[in-house]
């Protein structure tokens, strides 16, 4: 098939890329590189010896993406490209919504005037809200506490309400939970813009010297050792479950959690990622982070039954792959 895959040049589309290239599908790139660099693209073809079509294009601009799709017979769409830092969501909300659900109605739009019927979504874990774990996908959808949360499930609300006008459409939601690690070449991984957010970015920066020290934020969660317990899912994973979704598209709109269905605490963590890595990581406990919630991770039966895909790669490859593709990252 012809996959046009939007955000294909960012952490989980190039993972997704790869997957995609070695199964036989041609794989459209389009994304602006506002949060990555063409250079991923050239690695990704050296992964797979393969040619990923690139454009670099701003999926805001509709007119620009008509033209894509003017050029190359697509059969499907997958949609990573978006912004996802949370705190820069609350502080600059125009742009997050903008950005976000600009990019999903003109891909929707143009994918409708090309009969283009196959669509996958990065949703994520972050729709659930403060909900009961494990998260299933028929729980209610609460409020998240921040504007990318909503772009996220206002997309979902979008694609629901023009799946049901449109019978031909078939569109899957994946909710991804917390992905890591990076590819086993050590070509293509998660490059976080800044001082990173998330926890394993931040563990690989400390353990390359980048970073003096590793904040925990708060020991004092109802959990097993009072740390934040989620649940980490290989990017390849990740990567495999797009294919799984994309080879069971049926009419309608059918959502799946990707996760592992399995939690680790911050302390798990850099446990497991100082064993694998034979590392010592240095290390404080300091106040809760605004917003956390105590545990997170997914009821992944509905992905396995539906999909017939389940996670393979465990907390130790995930924390092999993610300290060798910071090894080799020169930035
Ligand atoms: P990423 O930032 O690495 O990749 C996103 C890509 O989209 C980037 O290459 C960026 O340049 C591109 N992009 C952004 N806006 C664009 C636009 N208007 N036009 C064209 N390209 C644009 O992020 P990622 O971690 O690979 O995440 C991919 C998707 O998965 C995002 O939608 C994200 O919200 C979602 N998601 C990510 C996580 C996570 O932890 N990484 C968790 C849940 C959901
Ligand atoms: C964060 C986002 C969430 C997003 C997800 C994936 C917030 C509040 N939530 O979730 O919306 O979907 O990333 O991109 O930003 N931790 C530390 N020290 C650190 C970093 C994290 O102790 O320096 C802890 C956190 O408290 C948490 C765990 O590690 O318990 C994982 O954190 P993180 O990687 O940021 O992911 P989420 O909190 O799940």
């Amino acid at each position: 098939m012809n996959i046009l895959v939007s955000g294909g040049a960012g952490y989980i589309g190039s993972h997704t890329c790869v997957s995609l290239l070695e199964e036989g599908h041609q794989v459209i790139v389009v994304d602006n590189l506002s949060n990555s660099k063409y250079e991923v693209i050239d690695r990704i073809n050296k992964i797979t010896n393969r040619n990923v079509i690139f454009y670099k294009a701003d999926l805001t601009e509709k007119d620009l993406i008509d033209v894509i799709f003017s050029k190359h017979a697509i059969d499907a769409v997958i949609h990573f490209a978006g912004l996802k830092s949370v705190g820069e969501s609350v502080e600059k909300p125009l742009k997050y919504y903008h950005n976000n659900i600009v990019s999903t109605l003109n891909l929707v739009r143009v994918c409708q005037n090309y009969g283009v019927n196959k669509f996958v979504f990065s949703s994520s874990a972050t729709v659930y809200g403060n909900n009961q774990v494990p998260s299933v996908e028929t729980l209610n959808l609460l409020p998240t506490t921040n504007p990318y949360g909503e772009t996220k499930a206002m997309s979902e609300r979008i694609l629901k309400d023009i799946s049901s006008a449109n019978p031909e459409l078939s569109v899957s939601i994946l909710r991804y939970f917390n992905p890591v690690g990076a590819h086993t070449s050590g070509l293509i991984g998660e490059v976080p813009n800044g001082i990173p957010n998330n926890l394993m970015p931040y563990m690989t920066q400390v353990a390359k010297g980048k970073i003096e020290k590793l904040k925990v934020f708060g020991n004092d969660y109802l959990t097993s050792d009072g740390t934040g317990v989620r649940d980490y899912i290989h990017v390849m994973d990740l990567a495999e479950g797009h294919v799984a979704a994309l080879n069971s598209l049926t009419k309608g709109v059918h959502i799946y959690n990707l996760g592992t269905g399995r939690g680790t605490s911050v302390l798990e963590l850099i446990e497991a990622f100082e064993k694998a890595n034979s590392i010592k990581l240095s290390y404080e406990i300091v106040e809760r982070r605004a917003g956390d919630l105590a545990e997170s991770y997914a009821e992944t039966s509905k992905a396995f039954e539906e999909l017939g895909w389940v996670a393979k790669r465990d907390i130790v490859d995930m924390c092999k792959d993610a300290w060798r593709f910071e090894k080799n990252n020169l930035e």
